[in-house]
């Protein structure tokens, strides 16, 4: 595994499991824990995901040591405020069945209490519960915004990012801020870029698959990314990223795809619904 260093000095794994499984998975714990055999040491959740009770389960039961895995979790849209993210972090430190958290996200920029909700991250983090502080979703005006009155530097912004949409102005601006760029749906939630002609021919020019193609794009770019597949080989492709390398002009050529398409709504669209 790679690591980023984030601006607090804590170094977060270039790769990590997206932890989100459709409903009917019902075999959670054996696809942690072939994430885990295969090499996953960052598992991403959130209170509005559902699974940190499965994912803590899991946890508790395989005996990993806590200081050999990175959770990142979030606060949701209904959780926000000052107290109420005090609350929240606790439920998710219980879910889970931990007593801290790596890094600790607001998951969408909520327009009212957002500053509130910073200030209550801001505090976990003086408290030592957890040991980096972010955001999801943030682009440059709610960063911009936050920045007004934030005592602590974001650790790193989450945000929709892949092929067709690259979301290359904000990774600019964060670049500038020393804020670490977390790519969701990397693969573009499992959509058409990983059956794009372009990726298709570099997957078979590399020979490897159109994901890790994908990856290895956002890996060079700095970007840290967290992919999610309940697939065993699919999984091990996703993390074998480290002994090869794309071209300069290959890395350009999937630059060239970006036409901003999200798999989700923008983050301005919706304020108010917990999001995923
Ligand atoms: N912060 C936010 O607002 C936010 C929003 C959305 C998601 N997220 C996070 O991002 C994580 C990943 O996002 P995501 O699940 O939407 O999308 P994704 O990781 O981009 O794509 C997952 C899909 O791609 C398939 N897949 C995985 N690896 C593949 C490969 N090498 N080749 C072909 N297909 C492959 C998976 O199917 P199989 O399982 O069958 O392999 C699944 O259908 C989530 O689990 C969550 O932790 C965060």
């Amino acid at each position: 595994m790679k690591y980023f260093t984030l601006n607090n000095g804590l170094e977060i794994p270039a790769v990590g499991f997206g932890s989100v499984l459709e409903s009917d998975v019902a075999n959670f714990e054996e696809v942690y824990e072939n994430a885990w055999s295969t090499g996953y040491r960052l598992f991403d959740t959130a209170a509005s995901y559902g699974n940190q009770i499965a994912l803590g389960k899991w946890l508790k039961n395989s005996d990993h040591a806590r200081k050999e895995y990175f959770l990142t979790g979030k606060v949701a849209q209904s959780e926000q405020g000052y107290e109420e993210t005090l609350s929240a972090f606790q439920k998710t430190l219980t879910e889970l069945q931990t007593d801290y958290l790596d890094l600790y996200l607001i998951h969408w920029p909520k327009e009212k209490p957002f500053f509130e909700t910073w200030k209550a991250l801001e505090h976990l983090y003086d408290e030592g519960l957890v040991r980096a502080i972010g955001l999801s979703n943030f682009e440059a005006n709610h960063l911009d915004r936050l920045l007004t009155k934030a005592k602590i530097m974001p650790a790193v912004d989450q945000l929709e990012t892949h092929p067709y949409f690259s979301n290359h102005v904000t990774h600019d601006y964060l670049e500038k801020l020393g804020i670490q760029h977390q790519a969701w749906s990397p693969l573009g939630h499992g959509g058409q870029e990983l059956t794009d002609s372009v990726i298709k021919s570099l997957a078979e020019k590399y020979d490897k698959s159109t994901g890790q193609i994908i990856l290895r794009w956002l890996y060079q770019k700095g970007v840290a990314t967290i992919p999610k597949s309940t697939n065993t080989n699919r999984q091990k492709q996703n993390i074998n990223l480290f002994d090869w390398a794309l071209t300069p002009r290959d890395e350009q050529l999937i630059d060239l795809l970006q036409r901003g398409e999200r798999v989700m709504g923008a983050p301005d669209e919706n304020y108010s619904a917990d999001r995923w």
